[in-house]
């Protein structure tokens, strides 16, 4: 495998140009591709861009209504309606405000009784559309994204069923009540999904990622910071604040 060093790093001043600018760029490609597949992501770092992206499309600028979308992950197990799945936060925070068809929208589903098959059923939905036009990242603080955590195994999965570490969990248990109510797994498209998507797009913003920023852009390529595999992605763009991108 060989670096393409084609990777796009935009660094803006804040939090809210970041935002601003991923969300043009989102609306550019899918004004391109009306009727394409896109993947979007959880995490309080799209939030803006969501933001963003519903005033664009108020304003007439960007129309969700020929898409179909993929979510990265969802937690294992939770219900649709708890406010920390993502299923609930994608439709509180972007597709109830859009005219997007839900009955296009696909997020891994975390009241199956049978996940692994849900996990396999969902990469070959991502498969039957014809591949994704562009993926949304988010980035964890150990590197992870989606929930494919730091591993010795490789970036060959597909779509599966993953224990989250505990990093993540003590990361993620701010916005549930207590941490035993954050769920222990998660169905996330694996590295090979995501880096089958035509086009990359990823946020990041403040200072406690700007170490491992610079990690994945600059560093190894290792399953052990699994974002670091975007290196060998053709088409990846990545916007960050300046505080994100002060170890570079
Ligand atoms: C979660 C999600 C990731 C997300 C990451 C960072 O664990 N599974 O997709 O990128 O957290 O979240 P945040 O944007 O809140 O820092």
């Amino acid at each position: 495998m060989t670096k393409t060093n084609s990777m796009n790093v935009i660094i803006t001043k804040d939090y809210d140009e970041m935002s601003l600018r991923a969300a043009q760029i989102m609306a550019d490609a899918i004004n391109e591709t009306p009727n394409g597949c896109f993947g979007f992501a959880t995490g309080s770092t799209p939030v803006g861009m969501y933001k963003a992206l519903i005033d664009m499309h108020l304003a007439g600028k960007v129309d969700f209504s020929g898409l179909t979308t993929f979510n990265l992950d969802e937690y294992y197990p939770i219900q649709k309606d708890n406010d920390q799945s993502y299923d609930f936060f994608m439709r509180d925070n972007l597709f109830n405000h859009v005219n997007l068809d839900k009955s296009r929208m696909n997020i891994p589903n975390g009241e199956t009784d049978d996940p692994v098959a849900c996990c396999r059923a969902y990469e070959q939905a991502i498969e039957a559309c014809g591949g994704i036009e562009m993926q949304l990242l988010g980035l964890g603080l150990n590197g992870h994204i989606g929930f494919n955590e730091p591993t010795a195994e490789g970036f060959s999965r597909a779509t599966n069923l993953v224990d989250l570490t505990d990093s993540t969990i003590q990361a993620n248990k701010r916005f549930f009540e207590t941490e035993a109510d954050v769920p222990k797994k998660a169905m996330t498209m694996g590295i090979k999904t995501i880096m089958h998507a035509k086009k990359v797009l990823m946020i990041v913003s403040g200072a406690s990622k700007a170490e491992i920023v610079n990690t994945l852009i600059n560093g190894p390529i290792t399953p052990l910071v699994p974002a670091s595999v975007l290196q060998l992605h053709h088409d990846v763009t990545i916007v960050l604040d300046k505080d994100a991108a002060s170890a570079l």
